[in-house]
């Protein structure tokens, strides 16, 4: 394993902060490549838990941890999280590197995020409210952007901030009809206050990560957010803003699609969601709230109860596809042990035809109606088992089928969240 990327195949919180937490044990450095604090990792190690929203999960193994420049960075956040994992006792900020060329997440962001919730009404996203969308708009508009590097002269940032926050203003009062209005000369203190403290860190990421991969160090990329919340492969609009598909990997840290060896797709063994936005195989039953509660399904970041439902194949084919991906992690076994059956959604019934790709159009993904095979449970509990062979048949042979019913193998199943629950099945190789 040289340089492997790890992302979710579903709609985000598969665990894969756990299990960037495995593959960074003999990592030389872990590296986030988009997103922002939308996301929220977990990595679980006896009775620390550590809450990961913009640094890699690589930091809980004390790894070089790098933000890279396809991220969106609120600075205040950063600071609150170096400060949360530092009192766990862990040593953070000689290990955290930040791209000179990331994006800022800037106030404005966060009152248009909400702006934007409130005006759509039941039409709604259902964002994180964290400035996400916003920020990568302003990225791609050229006229708005800030970024890390830009806050290395006081007055070029002030200068610039007055013309943004004049539009930014203009449309929070007039297109949204709020009284909130911002102040460029107090928003450029209050970044230089944080400049202050992580100036330290801001470098040329882009540069360090070829050089590891030129020295064939052990590189693992950390995917936020999710295959089916990707900007273009995800159930648009209904997603986030960035690219969190493999290919994000070389655009968001600088490197070339030839310099990543493999791709690892995290499975949850369900399906959960937060957020609006079609879900075939959505259980709004008792069901649905009996996975949410063995699960704990809660947002890391927001506390927003989670949507749960069965396994979703059709979902995991895009993911095969849209990230080239060579093996998967399947997380969360052990929800699925009491139940008498599982059932597997192996095709969908679209206006009377049957299909096994997630359809891409969203009136067509919201009258998906699942096909499901049906699975016999274990009814037994897996949280103790260390290999395949300890799993229950029936749980081997649930494993199995989502490896044949996808074409892809799997490489890692856990079976609780502390870090030992988890169950090698082979090491990845690079392709
Ligand atoms: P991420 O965003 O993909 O990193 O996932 P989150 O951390 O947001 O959500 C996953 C949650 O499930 C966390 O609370 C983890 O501690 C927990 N978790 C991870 N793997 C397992 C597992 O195999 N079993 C159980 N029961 N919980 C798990
Ligand atoms: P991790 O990395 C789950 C969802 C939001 C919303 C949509 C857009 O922990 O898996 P945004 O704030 O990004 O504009 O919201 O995307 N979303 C996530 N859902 N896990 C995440 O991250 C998510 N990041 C964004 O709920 O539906
Ligand atoms: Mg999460």
């Amino acid at each position: 394993m040289s340089s492997t990327v790890i992302i979710g195949t579903q709609w985000g919180d598969e665990g894969k902060g756990r299990v960037v937490d495995v593959y960074a044990a003999n990592a030389d450095m872990v590296v986030r490549y988009q997103g922002g604090d939308n996301a929220g990792h977990t990595v679980k190690i006896g009775d620390q838990k550590y809450a990961l929203h913009l640094i890699p999960s690589g930091i809980v193994r004390q790894k070089p941890s790098i933000l890279g420049n396809g991220m969106v960075i609120n600075p205040k956040s950063l600071l609150k999280e170096i400060g949360e994992l530092e009192a766990t006792g862990l040593t953070v900020r000689p290990h955290i590197f930040i791209s000179e060329d990331a994006h800022l997440i800037m106030p404005y962001h966060i009152a248009l995020d909400g702006a934007s919730e409130r005006a759509m009404g039941a039409g709604k996203i259902g964002t994180t409210l964290k400035g996400i969308g916003p920020a990568y708009t302003d990225k791609v508009s050229r006229t708005y952007g800030l970024r890390m590097g830009d806050l290395r002269d006081a007055d070029y940032f002030l200068e610039r901030l007055q013309r943004i926050v004049d539009d930014k203003n203009a449309m929070l009062t007039k297109l949204y009809g709020m009284d909130t209005t911002f102040d460029a000369r107090a928003i450029c203190d209050e970044y230089m206050g944080y400049y202050a403290e992580i100036k330290d860190m801001i470098c040329d990421t882009a540069e360090m990560v070829w050089q590891a991969r030129k020295h064939d160090r052990a590189i693992v990329f950390e995917g936020a957010n999710a295959t089916m919340l990707d900007v273009d492969h995800g159930t648009y609009p209904f997603v986030t803003c960035s690219t969190p598909t493999a290919g994000g990997a070389a655009v968001g840290t600088g490197i070339g699609p030839t310099a990543i060896d493999c791709v690892i797709g995290v499975v949850k063994a369900y399906t959960s969601r937060v957020g609006e936005g079609p879900f075939p195989t959505e259980l709004k039953n008792e069901v649905g709230d009996l996975i949410r509660e063995l699960g704990h399904e809660y947002g890391t970041t927001t506390g927003r109860p989670r949507r749960c439902g069965w396994l979703d194949i059709c979902v995991l084919r895009k993911a095969a596809r849209a990230n080239g991906l060579a093996y998967l992690a399947v997380t969360h076994l052990d929800i699925l042990d009491e139940f008498d059956e599982v059932p597997v959604c192996v095709a969908y019934d679209v206006d009377g035809r049957r299909t096994e790709t997630f359809p891409s159009s969203l009136r067509d993904a919201e009258k998906a109606v699942p096909i499901y095979e049906i699975m016999p449970g274990w009814k037994t509990s897996t949280n103790g088992c260390r290999s395949y062979d300890d799993l229950p048949a029936n749980a081997r042979h649930y494993l199995d089928r989502m490896a044949e019913l996808t074409g892809v193998p799997i490489c890692l199943v856990t079976v609780g969240n502390e870090r030992t629950q988890t169950i090698v099945i082979k090491e990845p190789v690079a392709l």
